[in-house]
């Protein structure tokens, strides 16, 4: 009897940890690409090859800007998903589909890219400054752009810059939770990312941004409170900066 609560507990707590959400799948133009389903891929033999990043062994939140986990998710310093990619044209967009997304996480999504020296499937994008700002949207019409997101069939638009120089990038697509922000470290960030090739573009080649680096946890657009009302709402101010300037979608 004791040995079944102790498992119910664990199932549990496995469920309300993995409960916020992950990338299961992305959707590139119509077809549908597998992303890392948290619940399976981490327990299959062989492991299965993913686009998108391994989040292991949960797909919780990482509340500390600066750790390691912050460049693509809890785990970035072991099991690589897989050496492939998505291909997507530059100026043409990567949907991402969340499995569930709850209501009332307040914060903003935030996306950025990283172009890789490379196989994007063994650089862990954790050093350095290579990432840039390609898109963010933050809180409009009353409304957080996370809820957003859980209104939209838990779905997200990521525009692919036209300008960029074609090759292999990290795309980091990221969830910042805020509804415990008014503490100091009680943000919570999840963030994931796809490995894609990129194909047509230009010869813009933006960087500039160090995950861990780009954030710390005092800053305003992090230790932040969602609950002061509009004004503030109205008045907040993203992590990471501006997006990176001159891009073209
Ligand atoms: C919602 O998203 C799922 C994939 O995450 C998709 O299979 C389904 O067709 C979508 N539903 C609508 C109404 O768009």
């Amino acid at each position: 009897m004791i040995l079944v609560s102790i498992l119910i507990a664990a199932v549990a707590l496995v469920e309300s940890v993995a409960a916020h959400g992950y990338v299961p799948q992305i959707k590139i133009g119509n077809q549908y690409i597998p992303g890392w389903n948290v619940p399976t891929d981490p327990y299959t033999t062989p492991q299965p090859l993913r686009v998108v990043r391994a989040t292991k062994p949960d797909s919780g939140f990482i509340s500390d800007p600066t750790s390691g986990d912050i460049t693509c998710s809890i785990g970035n310093s072991f099991l690589p998903p897989g050496p492939i990619t998505a291909t997507v044209a530059a100026g043409g967009t990567v949907q991402m589909l969340w499995n569930t997304w709850p209501i009332g996480h307040y914060g903003p999504v935030l996306n950025y890219m990283a172009k890789c020296p490379g196989d994007c499937s063994v650089w862990k994008g954790d050093t350095g400054t290579p990432w840039f700002k390609t898109q963010q949207d933050v809180y409009s019409n009353g409304v957080w752009a996370s809820d957003v997101l859980a209104q939209s069939n838990f779905t997200y638009t990521v525009k692919i810059p036209s300008n960029i120089t074609p090759g292999n990038y990290l795309l980091r697509h990221e969830n910042l939770a805020l509804h415990g922000g008014a503490n100091l470290g009680g943000a919570q960030f999840y963030p994931v990312c796809v490995q894609l090739t990129v194909t047509g573009g230009g010869s813009l080649n933006p960087s500039g941004l160090g995950f861990p680096g780009a954030y710390s946890a005092t800053d305003p657009g992090i230790h932040f409170n969602p609950y002061q009302g509009e004004a503030a709402n109205q008045a907040y101010v993203p992590p990471g900066g501006p997006v990176y300037p001159g891009l073209a979608f």
